[in-house]
């Protein structure tokens, strides 16, 4: 064969193995035999091994990469990942409906429903109609680069089809697993003798976090979307966007509608309830979303979700089983929970064996004694709970928990705050729960991300007195490893260069592993955001902190005070001296003018140049306001093309409008 043969042969087979890839992973109805099928795609690398020059992006072989990953690189979203608000029963939905409906001045609005996917949250972009980027939500502006492991799924398309493609397309969607694909998997990892998955979506997320693609092609992973941002296509609601998708060949749930009014929401909700068990995949939920993208813009977002869409969800499966013993739980910022050890217990895809009872007035309201028949519930990814005792079932020797007076792992006196419902252990790092817990959650994926510093090693270095404080870690040098059980050479070098790699991280991760109570990934994302520099945030005092977005006041207190202990801000110092930095940012605060001080701003409509958010973050860096609705109290309504309700509420309130250009003048004004 010479090389022009190879050519046309290797096109031949391209297409014959797309069509089939296709006929088998989306239309559900292969034309040939799964051995003709490897005889093809054995012909293809064969040929491609020959020529290599002839090997292309999109070429079926290049689904499974070159060599594994070392680690993964992270990834900026251009738009933020959010999450979703829930609604757990129709009142719930009632007043998201007519929340939705009032801030359009509309009677009624149209929704795209659809289901809600038990999988993990990715996004992808085709460039030139490749496939050429993957990533996962991460803390929704940051995620991890998946796309050796994304193009080994074989439902996705490497190259979109010609007609389609725009210059950028972004899809996102989930990557989920197929419940008979997962019962295979589990069934050959049972036969090599390997850890079997939970379920599903552990088995989703165990294989698109392998940094090596051969391992991830293994295992039968999948992607569906449920939305799309495309250069090109006019794309005015969701429900063209899930056609457009279809047409892209990019699979969908497809069992999406569109509904109007709250009645036909909760209709959906109970056709897919009942449809369930029946679906291929595992599903949550339903999501009802806004139908028309202008809406979609006019609604906005609050905190980390969209205001035009909330996520309806199932209720969590409830098994019963009997309480074994309770004992209480030290947490990392101390307070103290009571759990219940049970007796083994199969729910919602894992085995349970203890639940959280939450705090001493929960157990007592609840009436939940040792030896109790209870009902347990496991939501998510949020700890099993117990929901309530069978009384009629109580066994004559139940007997009743008495809370500790005193921590059960430091001793110090427990003691309950005014206005809090947990009890809590105070002495902070001398307990060594608490210490143990914080090195844990500082060298954790979303923190530090101190690869190697796991559980066992934190307790092992602990108990050898090796680290005591974040500093420490710092401090450790390989002899100090070598020396120790289950260290050898490698695994020391690997650790110091994983600690070493840590120090190079975000301020928004930086101030996530400092561990301050009340204060989460997203929120010490905002805070960094805001404040650009450490120095600033520490010397805040409660009222300003409450100025930045989404922090209320027992935010506020929690960061207050935990500045406020020397200890604290000592030990950010020593991490800075052992070389922890992160890179500048231009935080509002430094580029502010306070050109809009004391104003109020109302957006509406389609801004020509700016997006909504970059034209809500310039009223905001030159100390403006914006809300979302027009009252008398608004100084302007800035309104773009297409302005709904808002412009007519504010000419009724005669509130000032201006255009996009005026308002950008408005900020440059001497
Ligand atoms: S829309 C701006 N639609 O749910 C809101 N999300 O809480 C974007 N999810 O991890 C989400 N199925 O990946 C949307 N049909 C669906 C979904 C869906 C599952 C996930 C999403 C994210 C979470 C949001």
């Amino acid at each position: 064969m010479n090389i022009e043969q190879a050519k046309l042969r290797i096109q031949k087979l391209k297409k014959q193995i797309i069509r089939h890839n296709d006929a088998y992973y989306i239309d559900d109805a292969p034309t040939i035999t799964d051995a003709s099928f490897d005889l093809l795609y054995k012909e293809l690398v064969d040929i491609e091994r020959q020529f290599p020059v002839l090997v292309q992006a999109d070429s079926p072989s290049q689904r499974v990469g070159g060599k594994a990953k070392i680690s993964f690189s992270q990834i900026i979203h251009e738009k933020p990942m959010l999450s979703l608000s829930n609604a757990f029963d129709t009142k719930d939905l009632e007043v998201f409906d007519k929340r939705v409906c009032d801030e359009l001045g509309v009677k009624e609005v149209q929704y795209a429903v659809e289901p809600k996917f038990d999988g993990l949250a990715v996004t992808l972009h085709y460039i030139d109609g490749t496939l050429s980027l993957a990533a996962t939500r991460g803390d929704g502006n940051t995620g991890e680069d998946v796309t050796h492991n994304i193009k080994t799924i074989k439902s996705l398309p490497l190259k979109l089809s010609a007609q389609n493609s725009a210059s950028r397309i972004e899809i996102r969607g989930e990557v989920i697993m197929h419940k008979d694909d997962f019962d295979m998997l589990n069934k050959e990892q049972k036969k090599s003798g390997l850890k079997l998955f939970a379920n599903p979506r552990n088995a989703a997320a165990g294989s698109l976090r392998q940094l090596d693609s051969t391992v991830a092609a293994k295992r039968p992973l999948r992607f569906y979307a449920y939305s799309i941002d495309s250069s090109q296509a006019k794309i005015k609601s969701q429900e063209q966007g899930l056609d457009e998708l279809r047409e892209l060949k990019i699979p969908t749930s497809g069992l999406s509608k569109t509904v109007v009014g709250v009645k036909q929401l909760i209709d959906y909700y109970k056709y897919i309830e009942g449809i369930r068990k029946g679906l291929p995949y595992d599903i949550d939920g339903v999501v009802y979303k806004v139908n028309s993208l202008n809406y979609q813009d006019e609604l906005g977002f609050v905190s980390k979700a969209p205001r035009w869409a909330i996520a309806h969800k199932f209720s969590a499966e409830q098994v019963e089983t009997e309480i074994i013993d309770i004992t209480v739980q030290v947490g990392r910022t101390g307070s103290i929970t009571p759990v219940a050890r049970l007796k083994p217990v199969f729910v919602s895809g894992v085995t349970v064996t203890n639940a959280t009872l939450h705090n001493e007035d929960e157990m007592r309201r609840k009436d939940i004694l040792i030896g109790d028949y209870v009902r347990v519930r496991r939501a998510g990814d949020v700890v099993p709970e117990v929901i309530n005792a069978i009384h009629e079932k109580r066994p004559g020797n139940a007997k009743k928990f008495i809370m500790p007076t005193k921590c059960p792992v430091c001793s110090s006196i427990l003691i309950r705050e005014l206005g809090e419902a947990a009890l809590r252990c105070n002495a902070g790092m001398n307990c060594k729960a608490q210490k143990k817990q914080s090195l844990m959650h500082f060298c954790s994926r979303k923190a530090m991300d101190i690869d190697g510093l796991g559980e066992k090693i934190i307790d092992q270095l602990i108990d050898v007195n090796l680290i005591n404080t974040f500093s420490d870690i710092y401090k450790i040098k390989k002899e100090q490893l070598t020396g120790l059980e289950r260290f050898a050479e490698k695994s020391a070098d690997n650790l110091i260069t994983s600690i070493e790699k840590s120090k190079k991280t975000t301020l928004g991760k930086f101030i996530y592993a400092l561990g301050i109570r009340n204060v989460g990934e997203a929120t010490s994302a905002d805070i960094a955001k805001h404040y650009g520099a450490i120095e600033n945030i520490i010397e805040q005092d409660e009222d300003s902190l409450q100025q930045v977005d989404d922090i209320g006041p027992t935010v506020a207190k929690s960061i207050y005070q935990y500045f406020l202990d020397v200890t604290n801000t000592k030990q950010i110092l020593s991490l800075v001296d052992h070389g922890v930095v992160w890179e500048k940012i231009e935080s509002m605060d430094h580029e502010a003018n306070s050109k809009l001080n004391g104003l109020t701003f109302v957006l509406t409509g389609t801004l020509k140049n700016l997006k909504r958010d970059d034209a809500k973050s310039l009223i905001q860096r030159c100390g403006g306001k914006v809300t979302n609705s027009v009252s008398k109290n608004t100084s302007y309504l800035v309104a773009g093309e297409e302005a709904g309700s808002k412009l007519s509420n504010a000419i009724a309130l005669d509130v000032q409008v201006l255009s996009e250009e005026e308002l950008i003048n408005l900020t440059k004004e001497t």
